[in-house]
């Protein structure tokens, strides 16, 4: 259970494109850390571990709200942004930390993260680990991905591109592997809930529709940096990579609005609870 297959994507072109496109991704992603806080009944002083906290956004929104933040993070680059922007804030301490073998000390009220732990080699041995952070009052809130097939608003273009890859083609992930989409699936989420100790299991859909951009230029341009489509793009070049991006424009225009580009997102927003 190294996670060292994430440790080195994180740490590469992957967090670099996060910090540059931090402020966007911070727009996009609101809506789900803004329920998942609001869940999260943050009271003053307690103690909250904001797990794979990236960039730091969503540390410091906790704080805010009253709470003494630890933000863990495998990627340098993300958080040495979060330390920069976040420079002098009260209860708000960030280190580069893999969740999954952290040894805790078990006086933290609440574990939080926004789709930061769909990523462990090992998700019930990590969840155990993390779980050692808790008090016996401790709670777990966090928001991960649905399918992708819910989630237009990543899934448009890069389906729109699959047949451009060279054969053959990249392999599919493991269905429950360390990728965005490994927690989609209620009852396997459950069974590692369950595994590492947590009760109380609970599953709220979030399906706010996201507003990908005003136009059709500035959803290809951010697409090409993060996501599917840009990963995609990663392993074409020339003509190829041409024609591909043409069908990734084509694929997301059929969606174009007055109001520009807004697709659907589905994530479930997950509470348990320590003990
Ligand atoms: C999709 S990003 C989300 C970042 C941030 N929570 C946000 O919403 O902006 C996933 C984050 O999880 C982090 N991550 C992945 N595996 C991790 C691990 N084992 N321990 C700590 N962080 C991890 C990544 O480095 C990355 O910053």
């Amino acid at each position: 259970m190294s996670n060292e297959g994430q440790k080195d994507y994180w740490n590469g072109a992957a967090g670099e494109t996060w910090v540059e496109s931090q402020d966007r991704l911070d727009r996009l992603l609101a809506p789900f850390s803004d329920a998942a806080i609001e869940r999260a009944e943050i009271k003053s002083g307690d103690r909250v571990v904001d797990v794979g906290c990236g960039c730091g956004t969503t540390s410091a929104a906790l704080a805010a709200c009253g709470a003494a933040v630890w933000g863990i993070d495998i990627s340098a680059p993300m958080l040495a942004h979060a330390k920069g922007r976040f420079k002098g804030t009260a209860n708000l301490a960030f280190s580069q930390t893999d969740a999954s073998t952290q040894n805790f000390t078990p006086d933290h009220q609440l574990l939080f993260s926004r789709f930061g732990v769909m990523f462990f080699d090992d998700p019930a041995g990590a969840f155990k680990n993390l779980r050692a952070a808790l008090t016996p009052e401790g709670k777990l809130v966090f928001v991960c991905w649905q399918e992708a097939a819910k989630n237009q608003w990543l899934s448009i273009a890069g389906r729109a591109v699959q047949p451009f890859l060279p054969q053959p083609a990249t392999p599919a992930p493991a269905p429950n592997g360390p990728d965005p989409f490994a927690f989609a699936d209620t009852n396997y989420v459950t069974g590692i809930l369950n595994r590492s100790g947590f009760r109380d299991i609970h599953f709220e859909s979030l399906t706010p529709k996201l507003h990908l951009a005003d136009d059709l230029d500035g959803a290809i341009r951010f697409q090409t940096r993060v996501g599917p489509l840009a990963r995609v793009l990663a392993e074409l070049h020339g003509e190829a990579r041409d024609k591909a991006l043409d069908a990734a424009r084509s694929a997301l225009a059929a969606h174009l609005t007055s109001e520009g580009l807004k697709l659907s997102s589905a994530a479930w927003m997950v509470t348990a609870k320590a003990a």
